[in-house]
């Protein structure tokens, strides 16, 4: 992320390597992106984009493919001559890890758009592929040679996300890399760090005087992490069975959103100290035996119901999901932060699909007033003090206090003070990739994970993930699709005196 108030400056020239150009994510996500980073001239002048496509495709097939997905996916109405400019920079090539000699000719082939494009020899390698794929690709990027750093020219490498399945495979993983490449060379995708809300988090903490003071246990009682979707599993079941709602989301999205709002200042902002704060709190969570992780957490699979208008069925019987599934499709957690700023503050986070709302926020629940004036006022009937930081489906962000009615009596009510983006800035629809692609191309990898922050996520999650495949079917909570989700989500809060906070 680009400091605010740096210009912004295009970036080098380079060559933008994709694997899996046929894919979901190269049309749904990638090309708009580099799309709307035209619109905005800001890919380098000097630019090409290679397409590497298993089954053997030509460049004009993959344009084409390309430009119809473009239609489909893109965030604005498509210009047809911006259209051009990016596709016209497209090649197709093939190159598939179980046949070495691809690889070699890949760089054949690569050298000599670089020549013809004055590309420097700087190149992105982005895999926009099943997770299976990372390791062999790599591996064979790196035994060409293609991800050597030389002559000036810089070589990354873009990871999408699931990165890896649990601790051991995720480790495994960043072993593999960090045998083939660096740290700096590596860039871990997590789209949450495209969202401008969620990287207004630090703006918010770190640009104004009044927060960082009351941010700490003196001060907030609590803090809500949520995430909820509408849409089932819909065609991902095979992916999504052999994942759940914890994998899927927490270690990463809600881990994201959590460190943010608990990490310390950084003393600089720039990648390596942003990173290394974020990696501290993440490092902080404390690891949970199972016992306690069976008593902190609740998770759920949705059952039949309608969503709107649309009925949906049961989780287990989606395409490709196994009958009898304990898969859960919601996960609720209570974890502790262990250090100073945060002892005694529980983060609950809670997530989930086919609910009856899309929700994305954080809820930063400040203590109560000691009411000692207003003893006459029923507790109940006064505000709770919210700072919530709305993602979706509102970005903006909204402070919640209480009020005196007007009137000859000393009424209390509660009233939200609401900051809405819409409200105050004009702001083009994009992806969301438009700022991590163009972070790749200038080399800053602050909104990228680190290996030590993604081990310590999972790190944190483990314990829930090995004491739920222990116990199976045992405490799998069910859900109506359209619902809040399972009642004993509310438990979870209820037991500690508190509730989820509900919408206004
Ligand atoms: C993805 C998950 O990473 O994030 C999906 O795999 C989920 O299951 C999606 O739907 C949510 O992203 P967003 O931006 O819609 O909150």
């Amino acid at each position: 992320m680009t400091e605010p108030s740096k210009k912004q400056r295009k970036p080098d020239p380079c060559s933008f390597i994709v694997f899996g150009a046929t894919g979901d994510l190269t049309h749904r996500l990638v090309l708009p992106a580099l799309y709307n980073l035209a619109a905005a001239d800001l890919l380098p002048d000097k630019f090409c984009v290679v397409g590497i496509a298993r089954k053997g495709m030509s460049s004009e097939q993959l344009r084409k493919g390309l430009l119809e997905g473009l239609h489909q996916f893109a965030t604005r109405p498509v210009d047809d001559a911006i259209a051009q400019r990016v596709l016209e920079c497209v090649t197709s090539i093939e190159a598939d890890p179980k046949d070495p000699a691809s690889f070699d000719a890949l760089r054949t082939r690569l050298e000599r758009l670089e020549t013809n494009r004055a590309t420097g020899g700087n190149r992105l390698f982005y895999l926009a592929t099943p997770p299976a794929a990372f390791a062999p690709i790599t591996r064979e990027l790196g035994r060409t040679g293609l991800l050597k750093e030389e002559g000036g020219a810089w070589r990354r490498l873009v990871i999408e996300k699931p990165f890896g399945t649990d601790l051991v495979s995720a480790k495994a993983l960043n072993d593999e890399l960090l045998k083939i490449l660096t740290e700096h060379q590596i860039y871990r995708i997590d789209h949450y760090l495209g969202k401008e809300t969620v990287q207004n988090i630090l703006v918010l903490r770190f640009a104004n005087g009044m927060f960082e003071p009351i941010w700490n246990r003196n001060h907030i009682d609590h803090v809500q992490i949520t995430v909820e979707e509408k849409i089932g599993v819909g065609h991902r079941g095979s992916f999504y069975d052999a994942t759940g709602a914890l994998r899927d989301m927490v270690p990463n999205h809600l881990f994201q959103l959590l460190s943010l709002v608990a990490m310390e200042p950084p003393a600089k902002f720039d990648a390596h100290t942003v990173r290394s704060e974020k990696a501290e709190v993440l490092a902080a969570i404390q690891t949970q035996s199972e016992a306690e992780a069976l008593r902190n957490s609740v998770r759920g699979q949705y059952q039949g119901g309608k969503i709107g208008d649309a009925e949906i069925s049961d989780y287990c019987k989606t395409p490709d999901v196994k009958p009898g599934s304990t898969t859960e499709t919601y996960a609720a957690l209570k974890l502790a932060i262990d250090n100073w700023r945060w002892a005694g503050v529980p983060f609950y986070l809670r997530t989930g699909k086919a609910l009856g709302l899309k929700r994305t926020e954080v809820a930063i629940k400040f203590k109560q007033a000691p009411f000692a004036m207003f003893a006459s006022t029923p507790v109940e009937s006064l505000a709770e003090n919210y700072l919530v930081i709305g993602v979706e489906p509102t970005e903006g962000i909204t402070l919640q206090f209480n009020t005196k009615v007007p009137g000859p009596t000393i009424n209390i009510d509660g009233v939200e003070m609401k900051f809405r983006y819409k409200d105050y800035f004009h702001v083009e629809p994009t992806t969301g990739y438009e700022t991590l692609i163009y972070d790749c191309m200038i080399g800053d990898n602050i909104l990228f994970q680190r290996a030590d922050s993604v081990e310590a996520g999972w790190q944190a999650v483990q314990p829930f993930l090995d004491a739920w495949k222990k116990v199976g079917a045992k405490g799998l909570e069910t859900y109506k699709a359209g619902s809040e989700g399972p009642a004993a989500a509310e438990e979870l809060l209820k037991r500690d005196g508190r509730s989820w906070r509900k919408l206004g």
